[in-house]
């Protein structure tokens, strides 16, 4: 594979919540060209069959490569636990395949191996157990718990973020016994960021509450430095695909890249 520093990165998710990936990917490495793909017609992903999500994932990788992307990276936690071996296994040898997950247990499992760890996700992530499985099999004694929370993404979609019916829906998630007595909380979604504050206070700010757009965001910076793949200087402008428009993808995007963001429908379901 003959990869060049000022290759794209291309980054994928179900809908807007891989811009928050995106988006502390462009704080730290400010000089790479994203291009980013949201499937919103096919949104959520969360509660679809593992064939249509590795379907989608595979046609949303091959557009990326049509832009010369020197990563794949798969900013969404449910097409990372259900696709991610299937889209290394192809395009591993003309791109990064990078997924969103291992990033985040290497460094849960560093930080605090002596805690209870809480992980909250879409149905398909949480009953993949694959945040589990990963985490005992770096720290066999761990103790996780984890529990599906699928109102948040369309909650989120939908720009309930800092009212009275997003605190009623987290609360009454968060609130809910297996969660009990957890020490740090992965969210394991990358729409959840988003409302990472309101988990925070949820808490009282006495759990950790996991960013995982910065630790995927510093994990691909390593890995790019590794491979002597980090661009040298500013490239060309960032483009955000969508393939249906939402009212608040604009808005969102707009709100992690101000008012530079270029979104344009593409149709490569047609
Ligand atoms: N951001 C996706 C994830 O990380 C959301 C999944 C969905 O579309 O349900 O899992």
């Amino acid at each position: 594979m003959e990869l060049e520093p000022n290759q794209p990165l291309g980054i994928f998710d179900s809908g807007l919540g891989g811009l928050t990936v995106a988006s502390a990917i462009k704080q730290l490495l400010p000089d790479e060209r994203i291009i980013y793909f949201g499937d919103t017609a096919h949104l959520p992903y969360g509660d679809k069959s593992a064939d249509s999500i590795i379907y989608y994932s595979r046609k949303i990788a091959d557009f990326l490569l049509t832009y010369n992307c020197k990563t794949i990276l798969v900013a969404c936690n449910t097409a990372s636990a259900t696709a991610f071996t299937e889209l290394h296994r192809i395009f591993g040898d003309k791109a990064l395949v990078i997924d969103v997950i291992d990033p985040v247990v290497s460094y849960v499992t560093e930080k605090f191996p002596a805690s209870k760890i809480g992980v909250i996700g879409t149905k398909n992530t949480i009953n993949s157990n694959t945040y589990t499985l990963k985490i005992r099999e770096k720290n066999p004694g761990a103790e996780v718990v984890s529990m599906a929370a699928p109102l948040l993404v369309p909650m989120i979609e939908e720009g309930f973020i800092y009212d009275d019916i997003s605190n009623a829906i987290i609360r009454t998630y968060l609130s809910n016994e297996l969660l009990e007595g957890i020490e740090v909380m992965i969210l394991g979604c990358t729409h959840y960021p988003i409302i990472r504050n309101q988990i925070r206070k949820y808490y009282d700010f006495r759990v950790e509450v996991i960013d995982s757009a910065e630790i995927v965001a510093r994990h691909l910076k390593e890995k790019l430095a590794s491979e002597n793949l980090l661009a040298g200087s500013r490239q060309d402008e960032d483009l955000f695909f969508v393939s249906d428009f939402t009212d608040y993808f604009g808005k969102i995007g707009r709100m992690f890249f101000d008012s530079s963001i270029n979104l344009l429908k593409s149709d490569i379901w047609k």
